[in-house]
């Protein structure tokens, strides 16, 4: 069904690579759309984590924030500069400059973002965000949301996940990137 579109995208060479705060569903649009288009996903936390041998919270735990940084800088860096596949990124990986100039710059950038309270109220589900895990995540969020939008919308294009049908809002994305691709191909 997407078959054109893929043809496009193989041409372009280049990765999708999806931006945006956590609990956005940046996961979960990286799986529909890695499916759709029958593309490889990568998840950067996923092998940050396989790369660790422990999860995100342990690695800030044992390393620090720095050091995961690092790791996460090296992990999109490779993969944004890489062929086509779809990658979904931590929330603060653009925020290195120069993730920031290949992912922007080299990619098929995806912002996907949400309102505030869609995003509070994911985030509050579950432990794994150890940026969150303090006592005032609202006041962090909002900081932090504040920073990253200005990077954020460097990306080609953007979509925001909360405004329709998942499959319909994807579907609004593969319209632009056509539309895109056959312009610039
Ligand atoms: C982070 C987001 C997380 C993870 C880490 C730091 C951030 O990824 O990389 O906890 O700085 O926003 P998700 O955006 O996939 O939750």
């Amino acid at each position: 069904m997407y078959e054109a579109l893929k043809k496009q995208i193989s041409l372009y060479g280049r990765p999708v690579v999806l931006v945006g705060m956590m609990g956005t569903g940046k996961t979960h649009f990286g799986r529909m759309i890695s499916a759709a288009l029958d593309l490889k996903y990568y998840d950067s936390d996923a092998l940050v984590e396989e790369k660790a041998g422990c999860s995100i919270s342990e690695i800030f735990e044992r390393w620090g924030e720095e050091r995961f940084r690092e790791v996460e800088a090296k992990t999109v860096q490779e993969l944004a500069s890489g062929g086509v596949c779809v990658v979904s990124t931590g929330g603060g990986a653009v925020m290195n400059p120069e993730t920031a100039d290949i992912v922007f710059g080299e990619t098929l950038s995806v912002w996907i973002h949400a309102p505030f309270d869609a995003i509070l109220q994911r985030v509050a589900k579950n432990k794994k965000r150890p940026l969150l895990a303090c006592e005032n995540p609202r006041d962090v969020l909002q900081q932090l949301i504040q920073a990253r939008e200005p990077v954020y919308r460097r990306a080609r294009f953007n979509l925001s996940s909360e405004e329709g049908k998942a499959e319909v809002v994807m579907d609004g994305l593969f319209d632009e990137m056509r539309s895109y691709l056959t312009e610039i191909l």
